[in-house]
């Protein structure tokens, strides 16, 4: 048997009740054996491996019953107890939606800890439309505005409805994986929580990715949905220019964010809009725009519930642009927070002096001045 559930009724018959220690979960969890994984991936082999990220390394494999999987195995830093662990994969394995990546099982033996999740033919939305080999001309703009409402469904359903609603904290262009109809599904959500809390993952670097991370989250660690909503406007920029936002930034000129609101005072947003996309809807696409620039302001309380931003997206309504703020930029929290630190009632003064490197190192995680995309 390529894998066993545990409901409690069948402790007896649970083959890894020695190897998990006897521990039971109150719902199904699919738990695949380290040899089993070893066999789908050819031995880990790294013609299987199809990329890395923050949180460990991706392997395309094919399990027993020939089904293909994406097979994540999680990095030293992920090693919490066996009861945590499946506490955590409990809470994933039962969010579940069109527009989710569905977690398929784990493997929890030994010191290894594995996910496995549903294969997703079209790979991320960074590579398959920002990448050096995409083909964005694939990415019609039918396409893309189901890409951001789809994205859109499932951070309204992680936010607002399930029980224990799901900050996201990494909605990216590479945790959006596209399957075979281009239909969207988000990677990587609940993760944060598998990495325990004193270790460097979360206490020394704020998750999440440059370029989409919202201010307030990058230099205060203040995370609520609406850092998961700033991201989801800037991915939104991203599906209707063909840009990527980390790029922008290492070519050093102009974010993609600022750009974008140069062009919206300018009145010249179409040329935001990827030329690839050829003939488009105007007024659908400027929408877009403008819907995610509600979502970038900087004042996280100005910007939209993911319901709202449902509805703004997907009917041809009006919006009240006289309600539209700035965008909220990294650096301007860097200038606040300078400033902050000159005067005498600062909250941020630090002991040393107000220059900047004391600044970083105070009031935000030591490796936050180094942020790169990951
Ligand atoms: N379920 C999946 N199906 C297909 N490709 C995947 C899947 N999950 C991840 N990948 C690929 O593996 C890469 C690395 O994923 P991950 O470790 O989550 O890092 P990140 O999200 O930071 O890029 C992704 O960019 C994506 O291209
Ligand atoms: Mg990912």
């Amino acid at each position: 048997m390529s894998w066993c559930c545990l409901p409690r009724s069948r402790k007896e018959e649970n083959p890894y009740s020695n190897s998990i220690g006897g521990i039971y979960t109150e719902k199904n969890i699919r738990l695949f054996s380290y040899a089993e994984l070893r066999s789908a991936t050819d031995n880990f082999n790294r013609t299987k491996k199809i990329g890395r990220g923050g949180f460990g390394t991706v392997y395309k494999g094919t399990i027993r019953n020939g089904r293909e999987v994406a097979i994540k195995v999680l990095s030293a830093e992920s090693r919490q107890g066996i009861r945590e662990f499946l506490t955590e994969i409990d809470v994933i394995t039962n969010v579940k939606h069109p527009n989710l990546v569905e977690l398929i099982g784990c493997c929890v033996e030994a010191n290894n800890r594995i996910l496995v999740y549903e294969y997703l033919q079209n790979s991320s939305l960074d590579r398959a439309l920002l990448g050096s080999n995409s083909e964005p001309a694939n990415f019609t703009w039918n396409i893309r505005s189901a890409i951001c409402v789809g994205v859109a469904r499932g951070l309204a359903y992680l936010h607002e409805e399930i029980a224990s609603p799901i900050v996201h904290r990494d909605i990216k262009a590479s945790n959006v994986l596209i399957d075979k109809n281009y239909i969207p599904k988000i990677g990587d959500f609940g993760l944060a929580k598998l990495f325990p809390d004193n270790i460097t993952h979360i206490s020394t670097r704020v998750a999440g990715t440059t370029g989409y991370l919202a201010p307030e989250y990058a230099w205060h660690g203040q995370l609520t949905k609406k850092a998961d909503i700033y991201s989801f406007g800037v991915l939104v920029l991203e599906i209707v220019s063909g840009r990527s936002s980390s790029k922008s930034l290492l070519d050093d000129e102009k974010v993609l964010l600022e750009k974008t609101w140069e062009y919206y005072e300018e009145k010249r947003l179409n040329e935001l809009v990827d030329p690839a996309l050829g003939d488009y809807p105007e007024d659908e696409v400027i929408r877009y725009i403008k819907v995610a620039l509600f979502c970038v302001q900087a004042a996280a309380a100005r910007r939209p519930s993911m319901p709202q931003v449902l509805t703004m997206l997907s009917k041809p309504i009006r919006i009240n642009e006289s309600e539209l703020t700035a965008p909220g930029y990294i650096h301007d929290y860097k200038t606040t927070v300078s400033k902050a630190t000159t005067s005498s009632n600062s909250r941020f003064k630090t002991s040393a002096g107000s220059e900047d490197s004391n600044v970083f190192s105070t009031v935000v995680p030591p490796t936050i001045s180094e942020m790169s995309p990951r």
